[in-house]
């Protein structure tokens, strides 16, 4: 279980999230949902240790962790980034594995073995070889998603999975995020999408913009 208490966070003089509280249960999935702007990108920014907060704790299993302090921070929280963030000179099986050796100190070969369920089970064991300029949108999010699933972290987000996607392709992630639920993944999505929101998600936060 995930637990953020009175978390506070401010660009300058701009608040940006304030006094958030907020329960994510193990094997859930939590759509966090509001208007561009209202911090969500933000959010998710802090619980990978990508920005640092401001006053508030952040919990997992009741103990108190600090993301901006730790190597390892994307073992609790992975983020599959709205633009993807893939390395460019990377091909597909060594952006997945690149965390896994840099971080976890895995060998080439065994990050690569350790991997091979995840390539299959996101079908995308015919990219591997591949640099993400030969990717779709939708082949893109798959690696991203492999990549964070890679450091088997306890919570998967989201930042806007469908903005980047055809029309078409979002039932393709909205099916995905379903079978990752399925297999026990706890996932948190930001997204401004309400609609996709009410179909993916167990429990829904809304955020108001900020003012
Ligand atoms: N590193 C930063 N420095 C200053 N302002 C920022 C930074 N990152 C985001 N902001 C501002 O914080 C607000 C919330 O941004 P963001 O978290 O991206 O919202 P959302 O993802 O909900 O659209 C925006 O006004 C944005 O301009
Ligand atoms: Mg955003």
């Amino acid at each position: 279980m995930l637990e953020i208490k009175h978390l506070n966070k401010s660009f300058g003089s701009r608040k940006i999230i304030t006094d958030l509280n907020l329960v994510i249960e193990d094997k859930k999935t939590l759509a966090i949902v509001g208007p561009s702007g209202g911090g969500k990108t933000t959010l998710l920014r802090c619980l990978a240790g990508l920005e640092t907060i401001d006053s508030g704790e952040l919990l997992l299993d009741g103990k108190v962790f600090h993301p901006d302090e730790m190597e390892n921070a994307s073992q609790i929280v992975g983020i599959v980034f709205q633009d993807f963030q893939l390395f460019p000179h990377l091909s597909v099986l060594e952006n997945i594995t690149l965390a896994p050796e840099m971080v976890l100190k895995k060998s080439k070969k065994e990050a690569a073995k350790d991997v091979e369920p995840l390539i299959e089970q996101l079908q995308i064991d015919n990219l591997i070889q591949q640099y993400p300029y030969q990717l779709s949108g939708g082949q893109k999010q798959r690696v991203a998603i492999a990549r964070a699933l890679a450091m088997k972290p306890r919570i998967l987000g989201y930042d806007e999975p469908t903005s980047a996607l055809d029309p078409e392709l979002r039932q393709e992630v909205e099916n995905l995020i379903t079978s990752l639920k399925k297999s026990g993944m706890t996932q948190i999505i930001v997204t401004h999408d309400l609609a996709f929101a009410e179909k993916v998600a167990d429990q829904m936060l809304k955020v108001a913009p900020v003012k």
